[in-house]
């Protein structure tokens, strides 16, 4: 390890003068001797820091850390500080953050301890400004869920950055996962330049603005049924600036007709129903389009259980599928996991 030896008398000036030329190594601590001090610096080349210290009286010397500063405490220590080693270990103790709120898991889940554990997720995540708990799972048609304040500001209104865009909604009046951020970067690098891409159960506008943001050229099409997430897409297509998106409130199965034969690309992220609304993809499918199935499936039957009514589908709209790939997306429950399905399919 490198440091500078320099007399006590000189020491001010030569600590500027190393960090000026931004040589100071923060990571280590500063020894002293009855008649020096030592400033560790970052390994450069021997020369260079000759020449920045000549006719200073410092020198180059080599020498042991006297101690590494203290690692910042982590996410796990900070919360064995606050909790029994049974609460710890019972407690669930995984969050997700949107932006500048952070959610916790139910309140039965957090053995009393959601104060301590949103605390220490506040220290963490400097941006967190609330953190509220589950109320329960997702459920209904808009695939909402209930949430309950814990700590910070009383808000429900997320605004929360990914793949460069930026959403805002409230958590608790339209569905959001940011788990799906790596799909809606993986279909948005496979869309081409001037495609027309619908996408069915759009939400707030993730998928949609994303690939319109990437492909200006690109035309988009947004189908949303629950009004809050509409209005919310609406203000999210302003927010990020995007001309090329149409945003279409109402049921997926009553597309308006003008969108019949549009789509070269269709998603489909609605993975507890999505394999019932198949029909309404050949609608709007152009004579060849690609699909991405999002769907809850049993682990042990993956893909097939999928592909076979994807089949049977095609078939029966005359239509020929091809499977192109097949993705584990997030694990579910209880052997149930969600899983992407890219297809396309030809009129015959
Ligand atoms: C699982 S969420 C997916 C949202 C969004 N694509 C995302 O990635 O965040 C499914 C969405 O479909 C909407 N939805 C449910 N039934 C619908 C229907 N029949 N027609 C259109 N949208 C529907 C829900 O309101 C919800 O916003």
């Amino acid at each position: 390890m490198q440091y500078v030896r320099v007399n006590e008398s000189s020491a001010e000036k030569i600590k500027r003068k190393l960090l000026r030329s931004a040589l100071f190594d923060s990571n280590r601590s500063v020894k002293h001797s009855p008649s020096y001090v030592y400033f560790p610096i970052l390994s450069i080349s021997r020369n260079r820091i000759k020449k920045l210290l000549e006719g200073s009286g410092a020198s180059l010397v080599e020498g042991k850390p006297e101690r590494t500063l203290q690692k910042r405490k982590s996410y796990s220590d900070m919360l064995k500080e606050v909790t029994t080693k049974k609460q710890y270990e019972s407690m669930s103790r995984s969050y997700d953050i949107l932006g500048n709120i952070a959610i916790i898991a139910k309140r039965d889940k957090l053995m009393g301890k959601e104060k301590e554990l949103a605390r220490v997720i506040m220290r963490i995540h400097p941006n967190v400004k609330t953190v509220v708990a589950k109320g329960g799972g997702i459920s209904g048609k808009f695939r909402t869920r209930e949430f309950s304040h814990v700590l910070g500001k009383r808000n429900f209104n997320a605004v929360y950055k990914e793949n460069g865009c930026i959403f805002g909604f409230d958590v608790r009046k339209a569905f959001f996962s940011n788990r799906l951020a790596f799909e809606r970067s993986r279909i948005t690098r496979l869309v081409k330049e001037k495609e027309k891409v619908a996408v069915l159960f759009a939400g707030v506008g993730p998928f949609a603005i994303e690939i319109a943001k990437m492909h200006p050229k690109a035309s988009v099409l947004a189908v949303e049924l629950n009004p809050h997430a509409y209005d919310m897409m609406k203000e999210n297509i302003a927010l990020n600036k995007v001309k090329n998106v149409t945003a279409v409130k109402g049921d997926v199965n009553r597309i308006p007709r003008k969108f019949y034969r549009f789509a070269d690309r269709i998603v489909v992220p609605m993975p507890t129903a999505s394999t019932a609304f198949l029909d309404s993809i050949f609608r709007i499918a152009k004579r060849t389009a690609v699909v991405h199935l999002y769907s809850f499936v049993k682990l042990e039957s993956m893909s097939s259980d999928v592909t076979k009514r994807i089949q049977e589908h095609a078939k029966k709209n005359n239509y020929r599928a091809k499977v192109l790939f097949t993705r584990k997306v997030t694990p579910y429950s209880h052997g149930d996991i969600e899983m992407v399905v890219d297809y396309r399919i030809t009129k015959k």
